[in-house]
């Protein structure tokens, strides 16, 4: 029998990504599919605070094991910015992922450095007890948006070793590269280990 768990998202391309990989022994269920209906606070400064929150938060109100991701745009000559803020980087309470771009874009304009990291922090809460686990995608913000696939910041980044951005890829090609897939990753080598 596979194992539920619970993946503490909103974000339907994020499962979508996700999914073809968790691998024969476990099952992904939404929170849709759980029943649960609540946008999950990200109130920290870190990504480890918020994965934590959101994990916790779910598995507070179900008692099953489960998981999050938190993912934030770490860009070096803005100091690390939009970092955990990337949600909201625009500002205002909405996500607005067009608005996102252009302030990033804006703040850019005339640095010299572009490079850039995605990093994901997953916490999975599996039998009452937490494990963390993170994934770190290197490569440059684009001068323009380039393909309209994927969600985010993915039009304006380029992975290293990538000739195109994130956003003129399928998920099967960003998968490849991806900072959600290397902490997934880890997350399944940890589930294979545990399920022996
Ligand atoms: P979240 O809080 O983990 O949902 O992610 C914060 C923000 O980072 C999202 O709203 C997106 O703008 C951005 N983001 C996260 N993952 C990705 C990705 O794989 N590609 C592009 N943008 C992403």
């Amino acid at each position: 029998m596979k194992t539920k768990l619970i993946f503490a998202t909103n974000n339907q391309h994020k499962v979508d990504e996700i999914r073809p990989v968790i691998g024969e022994a476990f099952e992904i269920i939404t929170l849709q599919e759980a029943g649960i209906d609540i946008d999950i606070p990200e109130p920290h400064e870190t990504l480890d605070a918020n994965a934590t929150e959101k994990s916790r938060t779910i598995h507070a109100l179900t008692r099953q094991n489960c998981f999050s991701e938190d993912t934030g745009l770490e860009v070096v000559a803005l100091n690390g910015e939009p970092g955990v803020k990337s949600a909201r980087y625009a500002g205002g309470e909405v996500r607005d992922f067009q608005e996102n771009i252009n302030k990033l874009l804006q703040n850019l304009k005339g640095k010299t450095s572009r490079q850039a990291r995605f990093r994901t922090v997953i916490s999975l809460i599996l039998d009452e007890k937490e494990y963390f686990f993170e994934g770190i995608c290197d490569g440059q913000i684009s001068e323009v948006q380039m393909g309209t696939g994927g969600f985010g910041y993915d039009p304006v980044f380029r992975p290293t070793g990538a000739s195109g951005s994130f956003a003129e890829m399928s998920i099967e090609e960003k998968n490849r590269y991806s900072h959600r897939q290397k902490a997934v990753t880890q997350l399944i080598q940890f589930l294979a280990a545990y399920k022996i």
